[in-house]
């Protein structure tokens, strides 16, 4: 009867001990990992939520946090992170195995102030900590802030830190790069098929610095989700155009962060890394670069965001 009962119990463990892993192994979708330049490793694939009301960001992190992603990227000025906390809660999900984003607007730049501006940020976020915190805008006191951002890393506060559309200033890039104490482990910059960005991803190379892509479709753009040229790579690959696009950031090494409220979207954007695109496919991608941007602010108009404050 002993050996009976035990018999039960091995089957029992071996059908859902198997059945768990093999869900594990579904749900992570095999999503490569990039080692960043301090040693710390980030999903190389994650959600974006630029423009999701907080309710809206909260339903869209869950229904990818079900279907394999550990990656979200937010902002302090998306008025969402309250959203991606509760939904990270929520999930079940340990935190540690989720990467958290988020960015700080210069209104919160300064020493004294960013510390201040942090804590309040892992409260909106309901976390002990921040996987990676940018500096959103490279405008008003972003040197005192990275102060401060040494000092939340130090604390336990903050893994790694990050320089979000340095791209647009020489002298804000090197300011941080060459002179601070702690190194940009990311840089993140508007970058798809119609601007891939080549002369920046040439000045990060020596740096170690991660590239992670913003607006990686166009932001919806109609002209580039039906590009006839990647149309024909989508045929071949039975994929639809934005996998095909997105499949081609990662094969570049980007870090990407497609946005996406539609649950469809959301599954299909993560459905990329059961096939690669061949070399002719990916030096086709390439030859579609005309560095052409769909957004376009002057640094000089962005220098009013240091007045732009929210009120949480
Ligand atoms: N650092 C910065 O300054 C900065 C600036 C902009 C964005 N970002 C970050 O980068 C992320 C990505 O950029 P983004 O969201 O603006 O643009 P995006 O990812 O290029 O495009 C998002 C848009 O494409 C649609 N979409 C998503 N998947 C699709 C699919 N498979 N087929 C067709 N349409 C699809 C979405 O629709 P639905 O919403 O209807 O699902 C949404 O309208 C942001 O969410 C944000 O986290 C950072």
């Amino acid at each position: 009867m002993k050996s009976y009962k035990f018999f039960f119990v091995l089957i029992a463990l071996l059908l859902f001990g198997n059945l768990s892993f093999l869900d594990a192994q579904v749900a992570n979708y095999n999503v490569p990992i990039l080692k960043l330049n301090n040693g710390i490793e980030m999903p190389q694939f994650g959600l974006g939520t630029f423009m999701a009301s907080n309710e809206a960001c909260k339903e869209a992190c869950l229904v990818a946090l079900k279907n394999g992603y550990r990656h979200i990227d937010t902002a302090h000025a998306y008025r969402n992170e309250s959203g991606v906390g509760s939904a990270v809660k929520e999930s079940g999900i340990p935190r540690e195995e989720i990467w958290i984003t988020s960015k700080l607007w210069p209104s919160e730049y300064g020493e004294g102030i960013t510390m201040e501006a942090i804590d309040k940020m892992l409260a909106r976020l309901q976390t002990t900590y921040i996987d990676l915190l940018y500096v959103h805008q490279p405008v008003g006191d972003f040197v005192g802030a990275w102060k401060d951002m040494e000092k939340a890393v130090d604390a336990g506060k903050i893994r790694a830190l990050g320089i979000s559309n340095f791209d647009d200033s020489d002298e804000a890039f090197h300011a941080i790069v060459d002179d601070m104490r702690i190194k940009p482990a990311v840089l993140q910059i508007e970058c798809h098929p119609y601007a891939q960005r080549i002369n920046i991803r040439e000045k990060v190379k020596p740096y170690g610095i991660a590239i992670e892509c913003w607006y990686p479709l166009g932001h919806g753009s109609k002209e580039l989700l039906s590009d006839p040229v990647i149309g024909e790579i989508a045929k071949a690959y039975n994929k639809t155009i934005a996998q095909i696009i997105l499949r081609w950031h990662i094969q570049e090494g980007f870090s990407v962060i497609p946005g996406a409220t539609n649950p469809d979207y959301i599954k299909e954007n993560i459905s990329i890394f059961d096939f690669a695109l061949s070399d002719e496919d990916m030096a086709t991608m390439r030859s579609l670069n005309k560095e052409k941007r769909f957004f376009n602010m002057t640094l000089e108009q962005k220098q009013g965001f240091v007045n732009m404050k929210f009120d949480d």
